[in-house]
């Protein structure tokens, strides 16, 4: 297809259980977002869409977690992911939800035509069950070796090393996450898609079809599953979460969350459509429209085979022309984790690093695992700051404007006599915008933005060889010249960077004082800044980032890990054997004082207490000097065991024990009454 008439792209819709880091921005949504505004630069029809992805088992585990509803988490996380994408300059047309009515009402829709169109199986098999939990187990709530590579995290649905799709019942040793145990297998009715009879379909499709214009590392993963030959799979599941299978004799039972999700980009397009007063089915229906995925690797499998069997099944739908997927961002070296915290966290960046949204943009965008996972640490990021967009792109900027300002009070001079240099570099500038346009289509954005880079560069290395500021005396004319030019690269920049740095390019804008827009071929016409043209004062577009700014993320992380490996050395103690009532009579616990406080000499480990017990005050010594000075303990209150045997330590006397245990950091903390309470009360 070479001339579309529209786009339709869209960015996998994020679960809303967690805030959004860097690996998701670096897996689908700058991509995504350098693709539409290259596109929307192009003046095509374009439609941007995204939501949040509100079913399925993650949220159920995020809300008990959190001890609140499965419709709160995913209000919460819907409005945290919203507003950190639009803080990131991502321009979706619409971010929508499919926990939303118009999306329950396309989802039934669509498996009710697949239905009646006998389009699935209906079987009953065995599934697990968790008879603790009283629930059968798929997808997330259980984890297993995966039979394919042996990974022994794999969940119900997928293998997240291999990227196999699974069915629950595939797993070696499987376990339930709810509650440890192992599952037994029990009996359940369930529609599933026959993949094995579009097996065909696919290699025509993918193998034949797809051949070139796909990613290798996309085409691989799905060459390797059509190859072994796919397997009918469940879409629907016994949980209670989720959109109701419309059927009857259904009741308890709902759709796959990787049925409805997909389906979610086409009621997000409706939602957007009516928002607009518009008709969405040329971007879904039409064979002009160019329909694209930006998804992470982990979603493969979803994208190219299992959502396009299901529009080719349905019949009604255009199939997705690629699905430029990514590979994974790694931080310092180690997979990012929601759960283990390794990340780094939209919303927290923006604090950390207020008004810097393009140089993370920039960063992952020059990082991007586009054929192979790739790291970002937080040195790289300082470098890539400091040396390419402090050094390059800002430091040209501001060379140019300042002397325009100084020698002509701002106003663009004209041009008399191009010598070769100066004709070689317009020249040059001129197949920038083509050769970026090749890069951003064939979805090499890092290709794509070290290009932009590069007119900088060039403009910088060009003042430096000409260096008009020694001219301004003998060869004013020439100066001239220079800065005319200078500044046509620097106009150039405006379209050109405005996909990767949005922010940037219109600080830049403000910067030279243009009113229109350009455009993106604009540079190749040249003249961009007229002679005459008044430009503003000089301001920095960007900032040096300090030492000490990349040591607080690093010491963040570095707690982290730290937090992590006490977490993973300490398992929960198993319970004691059971003790009568009158055992625990036995106990004397009460509340207590602490009145004076001192190292015991010659101990680095033992702290010295006077002890108001409300009845008496006494002595107990307690092995905790490492992590507390005497002094901030005085005044605490704290419990005791007071009956406990008096026992010799050092020379010194203990009568009872002070209750205290650990914080998830291996930190000692006190046992304290909530409430001040008097010295003495009983422990019960
Ligand atoms: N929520 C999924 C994830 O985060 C992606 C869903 S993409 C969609 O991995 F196509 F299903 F919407
Ligand atoms: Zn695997």
């Amino acid at each position: 297809m070479n001339s579309p008439k529209r786009y339709t792209v869209t960015c996998a819709l994020p679960y809303a259980n967690g805030p959004l880091h860097i690996g998701h921005l670096a897996g689908a949504y700058i991509p995504g977002d350098i693709y539409v505004r290259y596109l929307r630069a192009q003046n095509k029809d374009v439609l941007f869409i995204c939501g949040s992805d509100e079913h399925g088992v993650p949220i159920t585990i995020r809300a008990k977690k959190e001890g609140i509803s499965p419709q709160q988490i995913v209000d919460k996380y819907h409005k945290m992911m919203k507003d950190s994408f639009q803080e990131f300059g991502i321009t979706f047309d619409n971010f929508s939800g499919t926990s939303r009515p118009i999306h329950h009402q396309t989802a039934s829709d669509f498996f009710t035509k697949m239905y009646h169109d006998g389009k699935f199986i209906e079987q009953v098999s065995e599934q697990l069950y968790d008879e603790k939990a009283k629930q059968f187990l798929a997808d997330r709530f259980v984890t297993g070796t995966c039979p394919r590579c042996g990974y022994e995290e794999a969940y119900g649905d997928q293998c997240e090393k291999c990227g196999a799709s699974l069915n629950a019942t595939d797993l070696i040793n499987p376990k339930s996450a709810i509650t440890g145990t192992t599952p037994i297998l029990k009996r359940t009715k369930h529609w599933f898609l026959p993949l094995d009879q579009y097996n065909d379909w696919l290699k025509e499709w993918i193998i034949k079809g797809h051949k070139i214009d796909w990613k290798t590392n996309v085409y691989g993963q799905c060459k390797s599953w059509i190859d072994e030959g796919l397997k009918p799979r469940a879409v629907t599941r016994d949980l209670d979460w989720g959109i109701p299978v419309p059927l009857k004799g259904a009741e308890g039972k709902v759709l796959y969350v990787w049925f409805d999700a997909p389906i979610g980009y086409i009621s997000a397009s409706k939602e957007w459509a009516e928002r607009q007063g518009k008709n969405w089915e040329p971007y879904w229906k039409d064979k002009d429209t160019k329909l694209i995925h930006f998804i992470g690797k982990d979603n493969i499998v979803f994208h190219c085979i299992i959502f396009p069997v299901m529009l080719k099944a349905h019949g009604e739908y255009i199939l997705p022309e690629n699905v430029p997927a990514n590979e994974f961002l790694n931080l310092e070296g180690k997979k990012l984790s929601t759960s283990k915290n390794w990340a780094v966290w939209l919303h927290e960046y923006l604090v950390d690093f207020k008004g810097k949204q393009d140089v993370l943009r920039y960063v992952i965008t020059a990082n991007a695992p586009e054929t192979k996972d790739n790291n970002f640490s937080w040195k790289d990021f300082q470098t890539r700051n400091n040396s390419e967009l402090v050094g390059i792109f800002g430091n040209f900027i501001n060379r140019v404007v300042v002397l325009t300002q100084k020698y002509y009070g701002g106003i663009v001079p004209a041009a008399t006599h191009y010598e070769v240099i100066d004709q070689e570099v317009l020249d040059t500038l001129k197949t920038f915008p083509e050769k970026i346009s090749q890069a951003i289509e064939h979805f090499h954005f890092r290709e794509a933005q070290i290009e932009m880079l590069n007119l900088a560069r060039m403009g910088n290395k060009y003042l430096a060889d000409e260096e008009p500021w020694k001219l301004i005396k003998t060869e004013p004319e020439r100066v001239k010249t220079i800065l005319n030019v200078a500044l046509q690269i620097a106009a150039a920049l405006i379209p050109l960077s405005k996909p990767f740095l949005p922010f940037t390019s219109q600080k830049l804008k403000d910067l030279l004082q243009l009113e229109n827009d350009l455009n993106w071929y604009d540079p190749k016409e040249g003249n961009l800044l007229p002679a005459g043209h008044k430009i503003g004062k000089a301001i920095l577009l960007f900032d040096k980032i300090e030492d000490e700014e990349i040591q607080a993320q690093l010491d963040k992380l570095a707690s982290t890990k730290k937090a992590n490996e006490a977490a993973a050395k300490k398992e929960v103690a198993p319970q004691k054997e059971i003790i009568e009532f009158e055992d625990f009579a036995k106990l004397d616990l009460r509340t207590a004082e602490i009145l004076e406080a001192e190292r015991i000499p010659k101990s680095d480990k033992l702290l010295k207490f006077k002890v108001d017990t409300g009845i008496d005050q006494r002595t107990i010594v307690s092995g905790i000097a490492k992590q507390f000075q005497p002094e901030e303990l005085i005044g605490k209150k704290v419990c005791i065991v007071a009956n406990l045997k008096p026992r010799k330590l050092r020379g010194v006397m203990s009568e009872g024990m002070i209750l205290m245990t650990e914080d998830k950091e291996g930190k000692i903390v006190f046992i304290e009454p909530e409430e001040p309470v008097q010295n003495g009360n009983f422990l019960q």
